[in-house]
């Protein structure tokens, strides 16, 4: 099914090396993920990313008590966009080095936020059992060579009763053509995915109890789409070849990209799972 097993080594290396193109293209903040738009002539994506996490916030039902890590946090913009609308607090766990670098830099300009970035792995988590009130992700999961190991992290983090509310990349069939191996999985060192129903089997195996699933297919399409020409006409004006041969490529892959969603072979979802109450020793049921 995959044409080759990208490691977690190379999936860190790839975060951490195109930090600098994508902050000069795709959001300048940092943001990298899939926008939720208006309709099919929203060409807004900042609006539509910062949708995104609006949506997964009220679907996981943050609030000022909660202590929220963040997954495959990035340059950590979502972590801190909740702790200003919510007073909340948590962490951001990410394996790029550069992005929590980022991350820890833009926090240093917010003051008074109860948020810390951390560098390390999903499959690792650097933070004891019964944690955190709500573990939330976007478009980070899906990379993760082992996913089971991590599913096993989030449910150890999670206190009991805690929310696993994350979007993340789909694949829909298990066979991909060539052309989506090479424009969508291998360009982002991305192994093999789950179905929307694949997920929800997968952390159910883990323990979690399926609170909602949604199917978001059409606002993956249009994020590249919008972003594809972004591409293109940013990198008329770049002047480093490098940098223009990269944005050129990826705009052609925006093409490839969207004919792989029409085909079924990628996908993109919102999934809210739900680590099961302690059972009390008076009602053990
Ligand atoms: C598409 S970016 C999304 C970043 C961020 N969530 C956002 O919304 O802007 C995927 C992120 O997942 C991180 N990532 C991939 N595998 C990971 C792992 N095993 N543990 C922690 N982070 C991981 C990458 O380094 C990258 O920053």
């Amino acid at each position: 099914m995959t044409s080759q097993a990208f490691t977690e080594r190379d999936v860190g290396d790839f975060f951490d090396q195109t930090l600098q193109t994508y902050l000069s293209f795709w959001d300048s903040d940092g943001v990298l993920h899939t926008g939720y738009f208006a309709d099919e002539t929203d060409d807004d994506y900042r609006a539509a990313s910062a949708r995104t996490s609006e949506i997964l916030a009220a679907d996981a039902a943050i609030d000022g008590s909660s202590w929220v890590l963040d997954v495959g946090c990035g340059c950590g913009n979502f972590l801190i966009e909740l702790a200003q609308r919510f007073r909340c607090g948590g962490v951001g766990l990410d394996l790029s080095i550069e992005r929590i670098k980022f991350a820890r830099t833009k926090l240093a300009s917010r003051a008074g936020l109860a948020v810390e970035f951390q560098h390390g792995s999903a499959t690792q988590m650097p933070f004891g059992d019964n944690n955190f009130s709500h573990v939330v992700s976007q478009d980070a999961l899906c990379l993760v060579p082992d996913k089971p190991r991590t599913h096993a992290e989030v449910y150890r983090v999670l206190r009991p009763g805690g929310t696993f509310a994350f979007a993340d990349f789909l694949q829909p069939t298990e066979q991909i053509s060539r052309r989506a191996r090479r424009h969508v999985y291998d360009r982002v060192r991305w192994n093999s995915g789950y179905s929307l129903v694949g997920y929800q089997s997968a952390l159910a195996q883990a323990g979690f109890e399926i609170v909602l699933a949604r199917n978001l297919g059409r606002h993956l399409r249009q994020t590249y789409r919008v972003l594809g020409a972004t591409a293109r006409d940013r990198a008329q004006t770049t002047p480093d070849p490098a940098a223009r041969d990269w944005m050129l490529a990826f705009s052609e892959s925006c093409e490839q990209i969207q004919i792989a969603i029409d085909d079924g072979e990628f996908g993109w979802g919102i999934i809210v799972a739900r680590k099961p109450a302690a059972r009390s020793a008076s009602n053990p049921r």
